[in-house]
């Protein structure tokens, strides 16, 4: 039984690697679970963030009656988690893609800046950033340093009113550039490798459903089975990211050389 499923696995790993080190350009679309080796909790399932916390600190609504109480919760979970956190295996192995000469667009759900600090270039952050904050008012957008977020809720220095994350709550749209981008991403890609994502958010749950439309092969990484897999993905390979990506790097070298 376990013969088998290990068997499976390299297989799926090796059509992988055949078909994306056959393309001049990727697109990925990423979700939280790239970032979990990295030791970052990621929301849905076992020791996610939303088995501990009310997913409402993210309602916009919420937010702005309750800022403090928000704001308490999100500068621990995405600030204070995220000081000294640092890119894994997986973002370095995209990155490497691109060094071997495959073109990749990196479509990503979350909101920490990992794959741009791994040295990936063309990155749509669906969901925003941590990076800044926004004014609630008057939109001016500020750097979210240590200093602004000492004093909870942060205010904006020109009108006072309240700064928020600049990264996407529940009840809000996504920003019109990265989901245009997006889109047009996932129509013209040949492949679309989708790492660590459950699939449960809407609309980002439709890019790769959008690529696979357009006839893309749809190549997925997961440690756990969930609704892409079993509907939607061409291959899937049911183990982590890190230790997926490295292999598949490794044959496409080999490959190459
Ligand atoms: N390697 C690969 N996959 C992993 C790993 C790993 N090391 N660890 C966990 N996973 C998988 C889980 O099996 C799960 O399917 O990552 C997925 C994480 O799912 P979610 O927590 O739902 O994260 P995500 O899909 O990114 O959530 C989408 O929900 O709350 C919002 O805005 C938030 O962007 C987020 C969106």
């Amino acid at each position: 039984m376990i013969f088998m499923y290990v068997w499976r696995m390299i297989t799926e790993i090796a059509k992988a690697a055949q078909i994306i080190g056959s393309l001049k350009s990727l697109t990925v679309f990423t979700g939280a679970g790239i970032s979990a080796e990295s030791g970052i909790p990621v929301f849905r399932g076992e020791g996610g963030l939303w088995q501990q916390y009310n997913p409402e600190i993210l309602d916009i609504n919420y937010f702005l009656s309750h800022p403090l109480v928000s704001w308490t919760a999100i500068k621990k979970l995405f600030y204070d988690f995220l000081k000294g956190a640092k890119p894994n295996a997986a973002h370095f192995a995209l990155t490497e893609l691109e060094t071997m000469g495959i073109s990749t667009t990196i479509i990503t759900q979350n909101i920490d800046n990992f794959h741009q600090m791994a040295g990936s270039r063309n990155v749509i952050e669906f969901h925003g950033t941590t990076k800044n904050l926004i004014c609630t008012k008057c939109h001016r957008m500020v750097v979210a340093t240590e200093t602004i977020l000492s004093d909870l809720p942060p205010q904006c220095e020109q009108c006072h009113s309240l700064l928020k994350p600049d990264f996407v709550f529940f009840g809000e749209g996504i920003p019109h550039q990265a989901y245009t981008a997006s889109l047009e991403a996932a129509t013209h890609c040949d492949a679309m490798l989708v790492i660590g994502t459950s699939g449960e958010i809407m609309p980002a749950s439709l890019i790769p459903i959008e690529a696979k439309r357009n006839g893309a092969i749809i190549i997925e990484i997961n440690s756990d089975k969930n609704v892409f897999a079993t509907e939607k993905s061409d291959i899937f390979i049911c183990a982590k990211a890190g230790e997926v990506l490295l292999q598949i790097v490794e044959l496409i070298k080999t490959e190459k050389s």
